[in-house]
Formats: C-alpha cells, structure tokens, sequence
C-alpha cells in the first residue's frame, strides 16, 4: 500500500491522541497541522515533528500534498470544517459527533457524494478487533435472535461551563459526547432505531448531563441506554439472545475481552488484544478505502452515520434541546 500523507485540523486533546495512533500505523504520514492560532500549530508540530504547520484551517485544506485530513474540532464546527476540506478536494475522516444534527450531516456527506470523495464519522469503537468478533457472533447466530441490549457511557467531568462538554455554544451534553458511540453501536448491532424515548436531567448551562433512552428498532427489539457526563457509569455492553447474552467489557476504550453466557454451561471469553493506543484502527480503515478507490467504509457508512445523526435529533427534540444558531430539523 503506498503512503497516505494527514492533516490534522484543530490541535485539542483528541488530535494529540489521534497523531499517536497515526505514528504506530507504516502507511501513515503524518504531514501537516492547522490551527487557528500559529504558536497552537508550531507547538504541536514541533513536539510531534510534524513537517509543515498552517495558522488556518484553510491554509492546511489548500496543502497539495495532503490526501486526507483529520477533523478534531468541537462538534458545532464540524460541517463547517469538512466542508471546507471537501471543497479543496480532500479526503475527510471527521471526529464523532459527525455533526450536531442530521441536517447539517446530509450537506456534508452530499457534498462527498457530489465530488466523488471518501468521508468517514471517526466512530473509532467500530474498528477495534473486539467489535468484529462482536458482528461476527451476532451475524453467526451465536446468541440466537438477537432481542434486546443495554449499553452505557458514563464518566464523571469537572461541571465547567465553559468547557466543551458543558457549553452549549459548544454542542456540550452527554448525548453528543458520549450517547453517540451507545445509539451507533444500537444502530451496529439492532440496525437502524425507529422510534425512542429518553429522560434527561438538563443541567445549569442547559445541556443534558446524563439521560436514559430507550431505542425501538425492528421487530420490537429494544436498547436500553445509559449517558451521563457527571456520572460514572460501569461502561460495559450488553447484548442478549434468546439463546445467549454477551458482556462486552470496557467497549469504548479499550475493548479486549467479551464474556458469552449461555444458561447450563460454563461462561465463555473471547479476547482480541488491541495494538498501541487503538486509534491506528480507524485510520487504516481510511487508508483501505483509498487504496481501493471507495467513497465510505461498509464498517461506517454515510447512511448510517446520518441514521444516527436523526436518531439523536428526535431524543433531544422530545427534551426541548437545541443549540444556539441550530435549525429546526424534526
Ligand atoms: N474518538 C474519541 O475517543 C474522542 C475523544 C474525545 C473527543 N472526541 C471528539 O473530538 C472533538 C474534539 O474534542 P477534544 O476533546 O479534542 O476538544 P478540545 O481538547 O477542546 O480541542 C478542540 C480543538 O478544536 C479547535 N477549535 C476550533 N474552534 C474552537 C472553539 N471555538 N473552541 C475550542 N476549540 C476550538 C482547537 O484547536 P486550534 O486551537 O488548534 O484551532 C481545539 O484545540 C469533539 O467533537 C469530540 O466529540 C473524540
């Protein structure tokens, strides 16, 4: 495979993690930075030896050289930002949340589809050897018919107003933050969900801070979902058969081990290590489809991201949720 040369825009806490993950994977280069202020992109260049560093997002999506960028923004600025990369022609790997509404997702990924370039939501969980053997055993029948499941995603955050989980100028709130990965993996696992009801508890800066949602899906399956950005949660999946359950542990982070349970025998686990800081999953995914000249990934695809995107609409149009500047969608 030759060598696919990134982009990284935005020089936050994930864009650091994401270099590292790029550095372990051979295919990878990675070769330049924008920021929005020169010394942000000088000091994160430097500490990486990332050759080239741009002061604007537009001066790294103009980069001839680069073949694909990394989107690392806050969620609000997401669209923005991949569309003006997609406009100079770049290939995108945009960070979850894709966006902070399906209407915003659906001009994104048209305009993909309009130029004939790949574009990805980062839902980096997905690629983790762990999530295959996941699909793998639900696909088998392993567990039987596939019923109901219950995910969370719960951590205990600081209650800063002014950070990007509490702001909503900054598309703060747990369902964003965090229900996205437990609605995509519903969506992985039950397909797409047709109808939900949620609780949330919204707090002083307006966002939700921890909720529990319930997806319908096809056929009468269920997920149950518990968010909260204030709230530790155990952080585990669980999906059941009517033949067999399965506990996915630490799905989010670092998933290596799922232990099946059958009634009347002995408790099965399957492991499936992780290699570096698994962030290098994601992007060698990326790096296939363009090697192989695809416009989405079938682990990811467009549809699905936007699927996802109009789930969450609908739970926080039922909490009376909206972000400042956002358009009526549902
Ligand atoms: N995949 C994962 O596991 C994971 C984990 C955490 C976060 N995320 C996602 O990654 C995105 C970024 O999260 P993060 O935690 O890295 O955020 P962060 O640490 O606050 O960094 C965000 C970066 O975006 C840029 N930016 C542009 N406009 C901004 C604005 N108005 N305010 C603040 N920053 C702005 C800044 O870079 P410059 O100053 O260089 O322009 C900033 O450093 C979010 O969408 C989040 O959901 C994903």
């Amino acid at each position: 495979m030759r060598k696919f040369r990134w982009g990284i825009l935005g020089t936050g806490s994930i864009a650091r993690q994401f270099v590292r993950g790029l550095n372990s994977v051979p295919e990878a280069e990675v070769l330049a930075v924008g920021s929005r202020s020169e010394a942000s992109a000088e000091k994160f260049a430097d500490k990486r030896n990332i050759p080239r560093r741009y002061a604007s997002y537009k001066a790294l999506a103009s980069d001839p050289d680069v073949d694909v960028v990394y989107i690392a923004t806050p969620h609000p600025f997401h669209a923005e930002n991949a569309t003006l990369c997609l406009e100079a022609g770049k290939a995108v790997l945009c960070e979850k949340p894709f966006c902070v509404n399906a209407a915003e997702a659906e001009r994104v990924v048209g305009l993909a589809k309009e130029n004939g370039l790949f574009l990805m939501e980062g839902m980096w969980t997905r690629f983790f050897p762990l999530m295959e053997e996941v699909r793998r055993l639900v696909s088998e029948g392993s567990l039987g018919e596939v019923r109901m499941l219950n995910v969370d995603f719960g951590f205990r955050a600081d209650p800063d107003p002014a950070s990007r989980l509490f702001d909503p100028g900054l598309g703060g709130g747990a369902l964003l933050d965090v229900g996205v990965y437990c609605v995509s993996f519903a969506s992985m696992v039950l397909g797409r969900a047709s109808g939900s009801v949620g609780i949330s508890h919204l707090g002083e800066t307006g966002v939700d801070e921890q909720a529990s949602v319930v997806l319908e899906h096809e056929g009468g399956r269920l997920a149950n979902l518990s968010i909260g950005i204030r709230t530790t949660t155990p952080q585990e999946a669980t999906i059941m058969g009517t033949e067999a359950y399965v506990r996915i542990h630490a799905p989010w982070w670092r998933p290596e081990s799922m232990t099946i349970s059958r009634p009347g025998t002995e408790d099965e686990t399957v492991e499936a290590p992780v290699s570096g800081n698994g962030f290098g999953y994601e992007a060698a995914e990326v790096m296939r489809c363009l090697e192989a000249g695809k416009t989405e990934s079938e682990i990811m695809p467009l549809d699905e991201t936007v699927s996802v995107m109009r789930t969450m609409d609908s739970i926080r149009a039922a909490w009376g949720l909206r972000y400042p500047g956002e358009e009526v969608t549902s």
